[in-house]
């Protein structure tokens, strides 16, 4: 008897074996035309059409071009790593040597100083075109000793790209700083107690935060080839506070409550319960526990949380915003550490397939619900204007549509979220579920 597929090969999670070129798409209702730009999505999508875990695929960039209203093309076309065509290049060779020249560079994809960069977290970047070919591997021109997280996070006040690699040998944990001309200006080793999978951070006006969870790197299973990370009750959960203006410094570490996050949503300096400068919140979708045996065993039971960090005082308040499970949360760009209204996320609650907003001014949320039937993908939110209010914008994503085995490109209007979609635009292929992607307007 055949075995019946893992789950990260069925469905719409299933490779597609062909890339697609398709110009002038139908557009049903409106594209707004202030969307002027790229839609880019990373996602992986093994070409051999078998990966050992969902994380482990060929990274595939699924692309819509805006202008003027009209829907100028769709493509889709693999990241053209080393691995890609050379399927026995590995990261970590069998003599243990590490080389981050190779990647999958499947999760996602974000612009930076002119350069659009593939990325995922165990390898260097790998750049390429706003047409989607690749043009190689970034290394910020040899200065680049570490992997680089597939989540950097730019900073909207000074345009700087801060970001971290982690890795399985020591280093465990290094913090690098690009300046807004691209040039890698600054890194540092961070002490950790081992090596843990940090596959996000975040940072506020004044801060960097790092967060040390127990889902730590096991030999036996690296050595059976899966995702060689689990659970360990022993290893404690801390979040580290790092001021940005003091090069050299060291985190302050914060005990947590045990459990793993894979993204946080935002975080921003804010007042401690006393009332005066000193704190900071960090929203999260955090799962109560992972892979407790190992990489398989997992469920998607994440749900809003808030730490707030009292710097002086030393005092963590953990709390629950939500009940529900959702996963992939997004703030506007151009609010990435700093004091943020409104959030994004996908959410499934039974037959509910959902684009949640969240209103943190009151913890409401209202939703976007596209039945039993219809799959949203992360969506991206694109303010209308830069003098626009919090939520006036869009929100982007792919929808998978299981009855048809189809895709739509999906805006919605963030302010008007149970409304019609903007504009839906059937594409030439199903696009795959995938993990993160950028609006990259035209400048
Ligand atoms: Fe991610």
């Amino acid at each position: 008897m055949a075995t019946k597929l893992p789950f990260h090969l069925r469905g719409n999670y299933a490779p597609v074996t062909e890339e697609v070129t398709a110009l002038d798409l139908v557009v049903d209702g409106t594209l707004p035309p202030e969307l002027d730009g790229h839609y880019l999505r990373n996602g992986a999508n093994p070409k051999s059409g078998w990966s050992p875990h969902w994380f482990a695929g060929d990274g595939m960039i699924h692309g819509m071009r805006l202008r003027d209203g009209n829907a100028e093309w769709y493509r889709n076309r693999w990241v053209q790593t080393k691995q890609l065509n050379d399927p026995d290049a590995r990261t970590i060779g069998k003599d243990g040597v590490s080389d981050r020249t190779v990647g999958v560079n499947n999760t996602h994809v974000v612009s930076h100083a002119d350069k659009i960069l593939t990325l995922v977290e165990s390898s260097f970047p790998c750049e390429i075109s706003s047409d989607l070919d690749t043009i190689g591997v970034h290394d910020f021109g040899g200065k680049l000793d570490s992997a680089m997280t597939a989540h950097p996070k730019i900073c909207p006040l000074t345009g700087e790209m801060h970001f971290f690699g982690y890795g399985f040998f020591e280093p465990f944990l290094t913090y690098h700083r690009v300046d807004a001309s691209g040039q890698l200006v600054q890194s540092e080793v961070i002490d950790v107690p081992g090596p843990t999978m940090i596959h996000d951070f975040s940072i506020t006006a004044t801060q960097i935060i790092f967060m040390d969870l127990p889902v730590v790197f096991d030999l036996d299973l690296a050595m059976k080839g899966g995702m060689p990370y689990r659970w360990d009750d022993d290893y404690g959960a801390r979040v580290g506070v790092m001021p940005r203006s003091t090069p050299g410094a060291t985190p302050r570490w914060f005990d947590v409550d045990p459990c793993y996050v894979f993204h946080p949503l935002n975080s921003f300096d804010a007042m401690t319960s006393g009332g005066q400068h000193g704190a900071v919140v960090i929203d999260t979708a955090r799962y109560p526990e992972l892979w407790r045996q190992d990489s398989a065993g997992f469920k998607n039971d994440a749900a809003l949380h808030r730490w707030h960090l009292d710097l002086d005082s030393g005092a963590v308040t953990e709390s629950q915003l939500d009940d529900r499970e959702i996963e992939f949360p997004r703030v506007a760009e151009h609010l990435v550490g700093l004091e943020n209204r409104f959030g994004y996320a996908v959410g499934s609650f039974g037959d509910q397939n959902a684009l949640v907003k969240y209103d943190l001014s009151d913890n409401s949320s209202t939703l976007h619900d596209f039945g039993a039937d219809r799959i949203p993908g992360e969506a991206v939110f694109v303010p209308s204007a830069e003098s626009a209010s919090e939520d006036e914008g869009w929100l982007l994503t792919f929808v998978y549509d299981k009855p048809t085995e189809s895709s739509h490109f999906v805006v919605l209007d963030a302010t008007n979220m149970s409304a019609d979609p903007v504009a839906s635009i059937a594409l030439p292929q199903r696009v795959p579920f995938g993990f993160h992607g950028s609006w990259i307007p035209s400048r």
